[in-house]
């Protein structure tokens, strides 16, 4: 028996079993159910609108995609052979359901300006729940930046300790980024709100179809200007997959700090449980795979990124088959993700510092900054006092003296600038407490900071 295919008509022969497997995208795109419904219905007014289809058309196509999208909610869609993809596979069932109205369904729409119109839904709506997640994300950083205002960490530069910080105030820099993340979506969005439906194929449509009315409808904030643009443009889907990226970097980088943090050698913080894993053979082992996958599935998300940017390059416009693939990497990018970032915030939220072994790890010398400023404030060059303090901290240093029990005689041999008061600097706490500029580390700044990003939030 011959195969029922919109498309047949021009064909005399059956298509290959195998090219049928190779075309079909409805394994992966039927995930787009709700937006092409959703679509669809708001096509279907658009129908009425142009009197394309009549009131009574209108509803039995309406209530039979309303009836489609139950099947599919609950899970009793029956996908059919001849189904390649989600857009034909519901115009299919429509026209089982309701007869021939259905078939009026597609009068002036093409596939083309449909899967672009639903990819646009999808990546409004997943954008936001990205968005949501962002936001519990900080509400955590915020909770333990407060819990931890007290606690100091060295803070490094090419891994090794610079300068002391607050540890609230290293967590709070990972809120700026996931700030800066949600912008990105936002922005993002709203250029993907542009709605391209109404441009057919390529060309737009002979029929009277209210495109004010349908981006109403859909909840688009403008409508494409120019109909080959609105069915060739993937935009939109690079800048999602790019925003995700670089959310995986910020979660990535932090990742990797906590994982040398949890090490043996350094101990600063032990991960729960709940998000760790043992080994198969060491019994002792306490693995932070939760932090080293999201490290891992980085690369996942910045791989779908070149992997749409390479099947854009060089396309032809308009519509080529070629943007069937767009869909994978989006919809990967979006799973892989939402686990990370809850799983971020889970390891976030139970983490367990170990204050003791962060004080005992100090390197006394994170304050030669400090040093170098005193004689600033007593009237040396920069420069100079960079070269004083390097030579102290090298006499020290062969030495094996701690900083605190040099004598004040030999601190002047360094320069005639120091006095008794030197020993005062030599102090982590005050160090940090000595950064005066705005957006610093001293506890003022970031109770400041911290009162900030709660008003970000509204919290
Ligand atoms: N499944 C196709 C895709 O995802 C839909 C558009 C097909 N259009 C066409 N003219 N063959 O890109």
């Amino acid at each position: 028996m011959k195969k029922h295919k919109a498309w047949k008509g021009r064909f005399k022969k059956e298509t290959s079993p195998l090219m049928e497997k190779f075309n079909s995208s409805i394994k992966f795109d039927q995930r787009l159910y709700r937006e092409d419904i959703e679509g669809s219905i708001a096509y279907a007014e658009a129908l009425k609108k142009a009197n394309v289809i009549n009131q009574k058309e209108r509803n039995l196509i309406i209530n039979g995609l309303n009836e489609i999208k139950e099947e599919f909610d609950k899970g009793r869609f029956i996908i059919s052979t001849t189904d390649e993809d989600i857009h034909m596979a519901v115009e299919r069932r429509l026209i089982e359901k309701i007869g021939s109205s259905g078939k009026k369904l597609h009068t002036g729409r093409s596939r083309n300006d449909q899967v672009a119109t639903d990819t646009r839904l999808f990546i409004k709506k997943a954008g936001q729940d990205v968005i949501s997640d962002l936001a519990k994300l900080q509400e955590i950083i915020i909770k333990i930046s407060e819990i931890e205002i007290k606690t100091i960490v060295p803070g490094y530069t090419h891994l090794k300790q610079a300068q002391p910080v607050l540890l609230s105030h290293y967590f709070m820099s990972l809120f700026w980024a996931v700030e800066r993340d949600k912008e990105r979506l936002k922005n993002c969005i709203k250029r993907t709100g542009v709605l391209p439906l109404g441009s057919g194929a390529l060309s737009g449509t002979s029929f009277e179809i209210d495109r004010k009315l349908l981006s109403e409808l859909l909840d688009f904030n403008a409508i494409s200007e120019n109909s080959i643009d609105a069915v060739s443009d993937r935009d939109f889907i690079v800048e999602f997959i790019s925003a995700c990226g670089i959310i995986m970097i910020h979660l990535s980088r932090y990742a990797e700090d906590f994982i040398i943090w949890s090490s043996d050698e350094f101990g600063y913080i032990e991960i729960d449980d709940a998000f760790a894993t043992g080994s198969s053979m060491l019994p002792q082992k306490k693995n932070p795979d939760s932090l080293e996958l999201i490290r891992g599935k980085t690369a996942r998300v910045l791989g779908n990124l070149l992997s749409v940017m390479t099947l854009l390059k060089g396309l032809p416009l308009t519509y080529c088959k070629d943007l069937q693939e767009d869909k994978e990497p989006l919809f990967d990018t979006v799973d892989t993700l939402s686990i990370c970032v809850k799983i971020f915030t889970g390891v976030l939220n139970t983490l367990k510092i170990n204050h003791s072994r962060i004080e005992s790890g100090f390197n006394e010398y994170m304050i030669a900054s400090d040093l170098s400023d005193y004689l600033v404030k007593k009237g040396m060059p920069f420069r100079k006092s960079h070269e004083v303090i390097a030579k102290l901290i090298r006499y020290a240093d062969e030495k094996n003296i701690p900083l605190s029990e040099i004598s004040i005689e030999k601190y002047k041999k360094f320069s005639e600038l120091f006095k008794k008061d030197i020993y005062e600097v030599i102090n982590i706490k005050k160090s940090v407490e000595s950064k005066k500029t705005s957006g610093s580390t001293s506890t003022k700044s970031v109770k400041k900071q911290i009162a900030s990003a709660k008003r970000r939030l509204k919290i």
